[in-house]
Parts: C-alpha cells; sequence; structure tokens
C-alpha cells in the first residue's frame, strides 16, 4: 500500500531519501528501528575521527534510498529481467539489514560470542512489531527477509542488491563513513554506478562503459579499510572495550558484587539471551554503565572504564605475532611488575580482501562482478581491469601490539619492555 503523501528525509550523502510506502515508514517507526539512532554506526571510530558520530539508523536509510533508487532505474527503463515482485522485499531487506546491531557491535560481538547478523534474523523473525507488519504482506515474509540475509533466497539478484561485492550496503557506507569522518579518499561516483547497473541472466551486472566508477568504488573501499576502518587508534579504544567486558564477565562468573550492574547487562553474561534485554541495548546504556564501574572496587575494571570514558588509549607498535617465545616473555615481565597481560596487553592482526572471487576449495559465496560488453557477454571484471587484478586476492594483514604507555612510564619499566618488544 502506498502513503497518500510521500515522506521525505534529508540526508547528506543523497540529498533526499524518499519514503513511498506504507510498510517502509511503518517499520522505520517500530521502536527496534528507532533504536538504530542510538548506536553509532562506526563504534568508537570518533575517537579517531571526531565527525564519525553517525548512526545505523542513517546508513539503513542509506542502503534502503540506494535499493529504492536501483529499483526506480529497472522499473523506468523497463527490464524485463528485473523481477518486479521482489520490489518490497528487496526494500526491506535493505532497510532492516543491520537491525540487529548492538552497541559497539564488532567489539561486543568477540567477546560475547553473539554476531549482528543472527541477531538481525532473530529480530525479524522475533519482535512482535516487526513481525507484525511484515506478515500483513505475506505469511512468509518474513522468512524471505531471513533467506535474503541468509543468502538462500531463490532470486539471487534480490542477494546481489543487498550483500554482494558492489551491493546498497557498501556502496552506502563507504560514501557515509568518508563523509563523516571527513576523509578525502573514500568517494566515488555512485549515481554513474547506479546509472551502469543492469539486470542480466538472474544477476546484477555493470555495464562496460562504468567499468572505472567500479575500479574508483573498489580503490574507496581498499583506502577506507586502512585508512578509517582499521585505524590503529579505533582498534585501541576496541580492544579496551572488549577487555571491559571480558573483565566484567570474568567477575560476574566469580560472583563479584557488582555496586552497580543493570539488569539487561547481566543477561549479556548468560547464555540463552534474550531479545527483549538485547534491543535495550545502545550506545547510551553502556556509557552509562560504564561511568559505574568506573566506582567499582575492581581497580581493573575501573581502570579500563576510566580509559575508556576519558580517552586514555593504550599505545601501539608493530609486531610479528609469530614470535610466540618473545609475547610470553613481554607477558611475564609484564605479570612480575604487577601489570596483568590479561587486560593490558593485545595483539591485534585486522586483514582485509579488497576484492576476490570465488575459489574452489574456498568457503562462502563470493560472487564477483560482472562487466556486461556490448555483445552481450558477462565478463568478471578481474579480466577487464589492471587496477583490479592489482588488488585482487591480495589479503593485507596489520599486526599490532597494544600496551598501557602510561603505567610502563610510571613504573619506569618502559625502556625494559621495549627492549623486550624489540628483541635486543
Ligand atoms: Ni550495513
Amino acid at each position: 500500500m502506498k502513503l497518500q503523501e510521500e515522506k521525505v528525509f534529508k540526508d547528506p550523502i543523497h540529498q533526499y531519501i524518499y519514503v513511498q510506502d506504507r510498510l517502509i515508514w511503518d517499520l522505520i517507526n517500530t521502536k527496534g528501528f528507532q533504536r538504530l539512532r542510538r548506536i553509532k554506526q562506526l563504534g568508537t571510530s570518533y575517537y579517531t575521527f571526531h565527525g564519525a558520530e553517525h548512526s545505523r539508523f542513517s546508513h539503513s536509510l542509506g542502503v534502503y534510498e540506494i535499493t529504492r533508487k536501483i529499483i526506480s532505474l529497472f522499473e523506468r527503463k523497463q527490464y524485463k529481467e528485473w523481477p518486479k515482485e521482489e520490489r518490497m522485499l528487496a526494500l526491506v531487506t535493505a532497510l532492516l539489514h543491520d537491525i540487529g546491531h548492538g552497541p559497539f557491535s564488532h567489539s561486543i560481538e568477540k567477546v560475547f560470542q553473539v554476531n549482528h547478523e543472527e541477531w538481525s534474523k532473530r529480530i525479524i523473525i522475533e519482535d512482535e512489531d516487526i513481525r507484525q507488519l511484515l506478515i500483513q504482506v505475506d505469511g512468509q515474509f518474513p522468512q524471505y527477509v531471513v533467506d535474503v540475509l541468509n543468502k538462500t533466497y531463490d532470486t539471487s539478484i534480490v542477494i546481489d542488491l543487498i550483500s554482494s561485492q558492489l551491493d546498497a550496503d557498501r556502496m552506502d557506507y563507504l560514501l557515509r563513513d568518508a563523509y563523516y569522518t571527513g576523509v578525502n579518499y573514500g568517494t566515488y561516483d555512485l549515481e554513474r554506478i547506479l546509472r551502469v547497473l543492469r539486470p542480466y541472466q538472474g544477476k546484477l551486472v555493470v555495464k562496460d562503459s562504468g567499468m572505472h566508477s567500479v575500479e574508483d568504488y573498489l580503490m574507496s573501499r581498499y583506502q577506507m579499510y586502512w585508512q578509517v576502518y582499521f585505524h590503529p587508534v579505533t582498534r585501541s579504544s576496541e580492544i579496551i572495550l572488549r577487555k571491559i567486558f571480558a573483565r566484567a564477565k570474568e567477575l560476574y562468573s566469580n560472583q563479584f558484587s557488582f555496586s552497580m550492574l543493570f539488569e539487561p547487562i547481566k543477561h549479556l553474561f548468560e547464555p540463552g539471551f534474550d531479545i527483549q534485554a538485547y534491543m535495550v541495548l545502545d550506545d547510551p546504556f553502556i556509557y552509562t554503565q560504564f561511568y559505574f564501574w568506573t566506582k567499582e572496587k575492581d581497580p581493573i575494571l575501573s581502570d579500563l572504564t576510566t580509559r575508556f570514558l576519558h580517552r586514555r588509549l593504550f599505545q601501539y607498535i608493530d609486531f610479528t605475532p609469530y614470535e610466540k617465545e618473545k609475547l610470553e616473555e613481554i607477558k611475564g615481565f609484564l605479570q612480575s611488575n604487577g601489570i596483568d597481560p590479561m587486560y593490558y596487553l593485545e595483539v591485534d592482526s585486522p586483514s582485509d580482501l579488497p576484492y576476490d572471487i570465488y575459489r574452489p576449495g574456498k568457503e562462502g559465496r563470493i560472487s564477483p562482478i560482472y562487466v556486461l560488453n556490448q555483445q552481450g557477454e558477462t565478463i568478471e571484471i578481474s579480466k577487464q581491469s589492471e587496477i583490479i587484478v592489482s588488488i585482487m586476492g591480495r589479503k593485507k594483514t596489520d599486526h599490532k601490539l597494544f600496551y598501557p604507555a602510561d603505567i610502563l612510564e610510571e613504573k619506569s619499566i618502559a625502556s625494559t619492555f621495549f627492549a623486550l618488544v624489540k628483541g635486543k
């Protein structure tokens, strides 16, 4: 059902975001979706790039808008290969694809072994508000949305739109994150890419004249990973965040008596975490809990939360993680100086693959990007582009050791520490 009057959101990336369907409007107004306003898109990146305070809400609307634009171009150009009946499913999945994100999601996920994709699926199926809206379309509709997210839905072009190497999700977050962090390198010509996308033989392909914009897009992705997402200062704040939860979890399992432990956080430490408790959690909630934890009797929990709130982060240095003995030696050294290495030392090694094609024997469905030429043939993009060949399949990893420089200074053990790290 269409809205009587189109709704419009002003947006710095897409200028305007248009909502024409009642269902989309109602989903935006659910508690579960409004909660995304209180979750920062880039977690702790604002400690590195102070502008990066944008929310999952704005990103989700952006992914919806890109999907809407692609579909309306397909409809306007009357491409026969676009399955018209999938419009609403594609729009809804675009809108809800990140509904399961928790506060500082990626960092928390590692401690609690939850992942936002699983939560997105659970919320779509179990949250009463959202489910009630979706079953108005079709009793099976919530399941179809989950199938698209699982990449098991029958019509693969819908999956390509939401989750592939050239999807609406990435197209939005690269531009949005570049804009809010204020960096220059994340940009590429979105309008151009949208104009050259085609539904073709069940896939989403790019007309060959648009290949250079796709090269730009992939390079921008490469740059954003290394300059923004994997910035060592951001990693340092994430490490502290993880250590806080790891410490709290350990204290909780040792029956530590917290002077303040909010109920939904307690659920995090227990198995069978339920969706109501999960959906209460957002960034402000966690900050409030941290404020109380700065006053706890446990010196580690209190120090780590103070560090986090006041941005007293760990310093970092390049480190080869394969030197296991050396690492043990460093840990022993900290331990003997009254510093618990479990909470004050970390080797972190993020890695990224900018573009790849499926290779036999490897897991996962990586659909490559196809270019459509004048003869109507589709060619995997790295066969056409020198630039893409140069970044394809190259997994880059950055190993760093994170440590509390201030404590080492205080205890006058910094020089011995560095001598150990450098192996002298
Ligand atoms: Ni997303």
